[in-house]
């Protein structure tokens, strides 16, 4: 039987207290929705819908491709929203996984194990459990004294007793497609009675337990897989707990992550084993990362960096990086910069736009951007490329083996010859023949000292 998710984004998430749909939200480099896009497709999922209402348009602007779309007009409530997407389900035969657009943890690992569970006991419902030592808002689990599912109760409709199940309900329920068809007429057919006045998907359980059907709960074995994000304490939560699971796999793939509690790595990161992360990373976006670099408390956002480096408390932004270089401390690589490798950009150096060829050194206060650099070049401390001239922005072009003296300006578009050294303090505006000197300074004067000092 092939499974198809349908997943609910209808909602306005009025508990964030903002006018951003809620799963827009962003969490580990993806928003919430992408998320579970992301987690059904890791199940072997390829036919996803993704119920949309409050702000459609921005939301389905947002969601990755791939999916189908089917609108909430108002938002009713989740029997509401899955019966919008009815067309999604048409034949029969088929599994329809409902998945809660805010709910992003639940991993492909939890949904295979729901599915087999579902599959191997042939049941018509099978929601997936969880037991929380704070069961907040969720919806409660209710089992008879077999221990069987009997129903799903909503906190709002819940008796005192029933407030006090910790076993709750993820919102992830996967149905045969027959039986999801048959329970969404009956509760959209009926009168609303409930605390929230909304059609509630939960009340399937009662409606096929009527027919006879079987229905079933499959327990997560780590709960915070199901955790929902309704309001911004629990997008934290949810943050936290990704976090957390990011970071475990890397650790349990060969890199060594010092302090999970401070390092922030995006669901998309590839980092190679041997690593070393120190506190206080954040590393962002499509980066990849090679094998035994040691970073220590950087951001590194969409870049390339190969094995062997040592990064130290530096920003870098949309960079590729070799092998064997030395970075920071507190060093701006931006937007396509390209360090090939054994080079050096140290103390409050910043690069834009420049490539920097083997073994050459940026190593202090310096500027280099819209660059071409050879290698084994050298740049003395505070040199500038000038690559501005409040119009358009000019290429400095450097050969290899030149070694630029401390404070020089280059002024683009300027190219510097192979085998070159230009003296301390001179500020270039043509171009450097290979293998010359150059000194650009004005003659040094000498006057008696009391004729400047008080
Ligand atoms: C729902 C469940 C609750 C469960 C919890 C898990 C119901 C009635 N309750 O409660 O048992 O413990 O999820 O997180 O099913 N949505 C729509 N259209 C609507 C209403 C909701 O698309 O008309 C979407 C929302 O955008 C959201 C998801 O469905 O992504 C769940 O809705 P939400 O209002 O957050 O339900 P909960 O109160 O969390
Ligand atoms: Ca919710």
């Amino acid at each position: 039987m092939s499974v198809k998710a349908i997943i609910l984004a209808g909602g306005k998430g009025t508990r964030m207290k903002s006018d951003m749909p809620k799963v827009l939200n962003t969490i580990c480099g993806y928003s919430l929705i992408n998320h579970v896009i992301l987690n059904a497709k890791a199940a072997g999922i390829q036919d996803i819908a993704v119920v949309t209402g409050y702000r459609s348009d921005s939301v389905r602007a947002n969601t990755l491709p791939g999916v189908e779309f089917f609108l909430q007009e108002e938002q009713l409530g989740t029997a509401h929203a899955v019966n919008c997407a009815k067309d999604f389900f048409i034949d029969d035969g088929d599994m329809v996984l409902v998945l809660c657009g805010d709910a992003p943890l639940v991993d492909a690992v939890t949904l295979t194990q729901l599915i087999e569970y579902s599959q191997n006991s042939d049941c018509d419902l099978c929601v997936l459990t969880a037991e929380l030592s704070e069961p907040a808002s969720y919806g409660r689990i209710v089992r008879n004294s077999k221990g069987e599912l009997e129903k799903i109760v909503e906190r709002k409709d819940a008796s005192e007793e029933e407030i006090k199940i910790k076993e709750i309900n993820s919102g992830s329920i996967l149905f045969k497609s027959s039986s999801l068809k048959y329970a969404l007429d009956v509760i959209m057919n009926r009168k609303i009675q409930n605390a929230q006045k909304e059609f509630y998907l939960t009340d399937a359980v009662e409606v096929l337990k009527s027919q006879g059907k079987k229905t079933m709960a499959f327990m997560a074995s780590n709960p915070n897989v199901v955790l929902g994000a309704n309001d911004r304490y629990d997008l934290y939560l949810c943050e936290k707990a990704m976090r957390s699971m990011i970071n475990k796999s890397h650790m349990l793939e060969g890199v060594r992550i010092i302090d999970s509690e401070t390092t922030y790595i995006d669901r998309q990161v590839k980092i190679e084993q041997g690593t070393l992360i120190y506190p206080n990373c954040i590393i962002e976006g499509a980066t990849t990362i090679g094998e035994g670099n040691i970073i220590y408390s950087s951001r590194i956002e969409n870049s390339k960096i190969g094995n062997g480096n040592i990064i130290d408390n530096s920003v870098i932004e949309s960079t590729v990086i070799g092998n064997a270089n030395n970075i920071g401390p507190f060093t701006h690589l931006r937007k396509d910069t390209v360090l090939s490798n054994h080079t050096k950009v140290g103390s409050f150096s910043e690069t834009k736009n420049t490539k920097l060829g083997e073994g050459s050194k940026i190593p202090h206060l310096s500027y280099v951007g819209d660059a071409v650099v050879g290698d084994r070049v050298n740049f003395g401390c505070g040199c500038v490329t000038a690559n501005y001239d409040g119009i358009n922005k000019h290429m400095t072009n450097v050969g290899d083996d030149a070694f630029i003296g401390c404070n020089v300006n280059l002024i683009a578009p300027i190219t510097v010859g192979n085998n070159t050294f230009i003296a301390a303090g001179s500020t270039v505006s043509r171009d450097v023949s290979d293998d010359t000197f150059i000194i650009e300074r004005s003659k040094q004067r000498e006057h008696e000292v009391k004729k400047f000092k008080k």
